[in-house]
């Protein structure tokens, strides 16, 4: 059997491969796309991370294809309706970057709280500006977290050590589940009322995309930070240039975006915004743990047809 690695993975996720009897291992990420469909058409696994897009087109000529794995979260890049009708398996690795995402979800808050990024600028730039940088406490403020699956409920936990407040929506949490986390389970609209701090952790779905919309913000606090590790999308981004440029919001911290890169987007561009160019999972610790973890059970399923998402 073979198994086309397209993106870069972990060495000790190839190496789970190259160890695998009877898998031939194909390691070329960042083939050129004719390429790609070239050597795609003959194998029996494909292992992919963002850059690779698995669509119609993909599927229908790697007719021997039986499973796709994404070392990591996300599997927007897949088409899997069309995997699925086709009888390929689809496999993430939800849990193996859960850590590393909130914590940089934390980090960009408190990022955004002291205005680092635009200090060591400044600094970088021979100025000394202590008072264009003062910024602001995150103990005892209000943290509304949107979304608290894996990434949120880990973001609550590190929010509570900094004594925050922490209210939390998702109609599909009970709240006995998430008050042990400290989390005040509460409506969007409460949420926007009064968090001081509000960070997305949602899929991107028909209900999430623009659930920050125009209408949003005219329910938020004035002067609120947002944080978006999640995804692109969930955010009107031309609705918050303008409630930045309002003041309603007073400063925001995005590591995704509607479009990736954000090619000419004026929100790179605002004093307020802070941005990382999607490296919510981007840690040795977490690419080591997503590669391992997509390895083993793209091997476990081509080898002994077990199927299992860790
Ligand atoms: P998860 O599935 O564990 O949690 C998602 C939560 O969102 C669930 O509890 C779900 O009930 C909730 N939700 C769904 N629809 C909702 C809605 N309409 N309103 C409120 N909540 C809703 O996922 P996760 O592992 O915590 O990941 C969260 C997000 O972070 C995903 O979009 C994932 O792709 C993204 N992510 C980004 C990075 C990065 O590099 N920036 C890394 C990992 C994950
Ligand atoms: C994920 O979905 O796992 C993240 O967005 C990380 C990534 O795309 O590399």
């Amino acid at each position: 059997m073979k198994v086309l690695i397209s993106d870069n993975l972990h060495a000790h996720g190839v190496a789970i491969f190259e160890q695998a009897p009877n898998i031939e291992v194909i390691n070329r990420p960042g083939m050129p796309p004719e390429e790609f469909m070239e050597v795609v058409q003959d194998v029996d696994g494909l292992v992919i991370r963002s850059a690779t897009k698995v669509t119609d087109k993909v599927l229908e000529v790697a007719s021997r294809l039986k499973v796709v794995g994404r070392a990591g979260t996300g599997l927007d890049n897949v088409n899997i309706p069309e995997a699925t009708k086709r009888g390929i398996v689809v496999m993430n690795t939800p849990g193996g970057n859960t850590v590393t995402t909130g914590e940089h979800a934390i980090s960009m808050m408190l990022a955004l709280a002291r205005n680092i990024p635009q200090a060591a600028h400044s600094m970088r730039e021979g100025r000394w500006e202590k008072k264009r940088f003062q910024g602001r406490e995150v103990y005892n403020k209000t943290l509304g977290i949107i979304g608290l699956g894996r990434i949120g409920t880990v973001v609550a936990g590190r929010a509570q050590g900094l004594k925050m407040r922490i209210l939390g929506y998702d109609p599909f949490v009970k709240k006995e589940m998430v008050t042990s986390c400290g989390v005040e389970l509460v409506t969007l609209d409460e949420l926007f009322a009064r968090s001081d701090f509000i960070t997305l952790h949602t899929p991107k779905t028909k209900d999430t995309a623009h659930i920050i919309s125009r209408e949003a913000f005219r329910k938020m606090k004035r002067g609120v930070m947002l944080i978006n590790c999640a995804r692109g999308g969930l955010i009107d981004e031309e609705a918050l240039k303008e409630a930045l440029e309002e003041g309603i919001v007073a400063g925001a911290a995005l590591d995704v975006f509607e479009q990736e890169p954000p090619v000419g987007s004026p929100l790179l561009l605002m004093g307020n915004v802070v941005c990382t160019p999607h490296l919510g999972a981007s840690t040795e610790e977490a690419q080591e743990n997503v590669a391992v973890a997509i390895a083993e059970q793209m091997v476990d399923y081509l080898l002994n047809g077990t199927v299992k998402n860790a």
